[in-house]
């Protein structure tokens, strides 16, 4: 058995962060926990195997941290999953719509620059199989009403991992992303007061329910393992096939579906 692997794993306080935390601690690694809630990572802090950061990741001192987290306590890092986000898009020409759009595309898109930025060279130095995988979304891959600030970021995301790729392949770092479909998390929480849109969501994926945030953890640590060894620059949806969709037509319905309800 090798040493253990070393993961930072942002966003980790909720929803698939968390359940990336537990099962990349439940299968051997080491796990720097960031998020910017501090309150929220409680439940982390005593855990064996984790150190927690709290930070806002659009902050290029809060990814350091991380890194110098890992290195300080366990002297490696493997893998970062660059997962922290934020969803909701004022309307395009309400007042306050440009900050809210710099504040999206800086959680969403400019932290996972800075998560590569940072991770990289203390990944480099570790000189084992590494790998970055981002948090992209299927609302990268098109658009939704009314969310075109989280659209454009998280589209933003899935061409950086292609060519941060390109350029970190030499390197011996793989770098992808997972693109959820709709998760049960904290994010989609509010829609719990929602049933009807809740089962509507659902029925346009062909496998007609929403995902737990451990199929996403699932998909992370797979890109991150080294079974994934020759896969980078790829964005992998995680979405019971909502993008393989063309959305023409209503989709088959299954009546033994574990259609979530509200
Ligand atoms: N839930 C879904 O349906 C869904 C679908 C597609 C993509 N995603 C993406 O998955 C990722 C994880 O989201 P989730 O669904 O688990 O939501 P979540 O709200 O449960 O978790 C997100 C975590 O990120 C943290 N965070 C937010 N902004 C931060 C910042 N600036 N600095 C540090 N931490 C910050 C929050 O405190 C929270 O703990 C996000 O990138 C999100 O866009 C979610």
């Amino acid at each position: 058995m090798g040493p253990r692997r070393v993961a930072v794993i942002t966003g980790a306080a909720s929803g698939i962060g968390r359940a990336a935390v537990e099962l990349f601690t439940s299968r051997g690694c080491d796990v720097v926990a960031v998020d910017q809630s501090a309150d929220a990572m409680r439940w982390a802090a005593d855990r064996d195997h984790v150190v927690c950061v709290t930070g806002d990741v659009s902050a290029e001192s809060t990814n350091a941290a991380a890194v110098e987290a890992a290195l300080r306590e366990w002297g490696r890092l493997d893998v970062a999953v660059l997962n922290a986000g934020t969803v909701g898009s004022p309307g395009l020409e309400d007042a306050g719509a440009i900050e809210r759009f710099d504040e999206v595309l800086a959680v969403n898109l400019r932290s996972v620059v800075l998560g590569i930025r940072c991770a990289a060279p203390a990944i480099r130095d570790t000189g084992a199989d590494g790998a970055i995988v981002a948090t992209a979304s299927t609302s990268g891959f098109g658009g939704d009403p009314g969310n075109w600030a989280y659209n454009a970021s998280k589209a933003g995301v899935i061409n950086l991992v292609r060519a941060a790729a390109i350029d970190y392949a030499v390197q011996g770092l793989r770098i992808n992303a997972v693109a959820p479909g709709p998760t049960e998390t904290g994010m989609t929480q509010g829609l719990k007061r929602m049933p009807e849109l809740r089962r509507a969501m659902a029925r346009r994926v062909p496998m007609q329910r929403w995902a737990t945030a451990t199929e996403i953890a699932e998909a992370m640590w797979f890109l991150a393992s080294p079974a994934a060894s020759f896969i980078t620059g790829v964005t992998l949806a995680v979405d019971g096939g909502l993008s393989a969709s063309a959305g023409h037509f209503d989709l088959p319905s299954n009546p033994n579906s574990r259609e979530t309800e509200g």
